[in-house]
């Protein structure tokens, strides 16, 4: 028998209306545009209207990535929704999204990584649908995350947006396109470096963001780094062989000196920090979708995608569009 792979049948991805500039935020917390486009490479971010939730971001996503595809809802037997901020404790975002959906078949979950979440969730569902368990699955990244900012917090409130993106992935037993392989990681003893300061267990509440922005820096450059060669080196793909490094949203300097370790060409960095901030568990797939649409992108392009967030947790993935 043939090894199965699975395709990325779609994608697609949504943004709240409302911008969010660094002026704006400047009127109520002790910053400027000039230090946040210097320090993080951030214009402006989406913010969530308040009738808004994680699960309403994710949905319009998730049409968006069906119609891509061309396929309906009910073609859907898996959904696995990477989020950081549920709409509720339970039942998980999936399980909302896939009422929404109209949908009664299969299975839906919440996978949590923080902005690590996409890749873990493309990893789930890569091994899930390769098993033979499902067919198809919607991986959808969403995130409110400025439901849970200090917004007097300046060394937080300036950095995150909300958003979501989704991919519909399927089996197939033909042809080489598709996802290639993962490196993930998680080394829980560096919790202090990027948490909230609650949780229904610990306090009855969901807290606030908190990081220590400078020493997460340095664990991202060096962890991200190292996990991408791990990968590449796995799967016996030359960096020069990449045509698109898709990286997680955090700071416009992170980007680009992960890219410079590997000496991944500046040109090939796909990047939407300025206008969309860090979103988390949807930063991923709202730059790939970026790049997509404006025509960077093609089927049969190889990317390289990375995140890193809380726990620390982090990886890579390797997908022939
Ligand atoms: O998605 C999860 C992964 N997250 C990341 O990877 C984020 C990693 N960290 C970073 O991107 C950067 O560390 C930050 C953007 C968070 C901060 O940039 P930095 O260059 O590391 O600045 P810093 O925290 O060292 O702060 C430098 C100065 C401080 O003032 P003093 O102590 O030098 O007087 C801060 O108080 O900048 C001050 N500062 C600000 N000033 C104006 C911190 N935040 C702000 C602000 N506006 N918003």
């Amino acid at each position: 028998m043939t090894e199965s792979i699975c395709r990325v049948a779609g994608q697609g991805a949504y943004l709240p209306e409302r911008v969010l500039t660094n002026a704006e935020i400047s009127t109520f917390v002790d910053t400027s545009d000039e230090w946040i486009r210097a320090r993080t490479g951030i214009s402006e971010r989406r913010i969530a209207d308040e009738s808004q939730t994680t699960s309403d971001l994710g949905y319009q996503a998730a049409k968006a990535a069906l119609a891509d595809a061309g396929l309906d809802a009910n073609d859907i037997d898996l959904i696995v929704v990477a989020t950081t901020t549920a709409d509720l404790v339970f039942p998980s975002t999936a399980a909302l999204i896939q009422d929404r959906l109209g949908l009664r078949q299969g299975a839906a979950f919440d996978v949590q990584a923080v902005c690590s979440g996409f890749i873990y969730a493309l990893a789930v569902a890569d091994g899930l649908l390769k098993g033979g368990v499902f067919n198809r699955a919607l991986v959808i990244g969403a995130e409110t995350m400025s439901r849970i900012l200090d917004w007097e917090d300046r060394s937080t409130c300036v950095l995150f947006g909300d958003g979501a993106g989704a991919w519909v992935l399927e089996r197939s037993q033909e042809g080489n396109s598709g996802l290639l392989g993962y490196d993930l990681r998680c080394e829980g003893r560096y919790t202090p470096l990027l948490k909230t300061t609650g949780g229904v267990s610990a306090t009855k509440t969901s807290g606030f963001l908190t990081m220590e922005g400078p020493a997460v820096f340095k664990h991202a450059v060096k962890k991200i780094s190292n996990s991408m060669e791990r990968l590449l080196e796995r799967e016996a793909i030359d960096i020069a062989d990449i045509d698109w490094f898709v990286p997680h949203q955090a700071n416009q300097r992170i980007l680009e000196g992960v890219a410079d370790k590997l000496k991944i060409s500046r040109d090939k960095v796909v990047s939407t920090v300025a206008r969309h901030g860090n979103t988390s568990a949807a930063s991923v797939p709202l730059a790939f979708h970026q790049a997509v649409a404006d025509g960077r992108i093609q089927r049969g392009h190889l990317c390289l995608l990375e995140a890193l967030g809380g726990g620390l947790t982090w990886g890579s993935a390797l997908v022939r569009f």
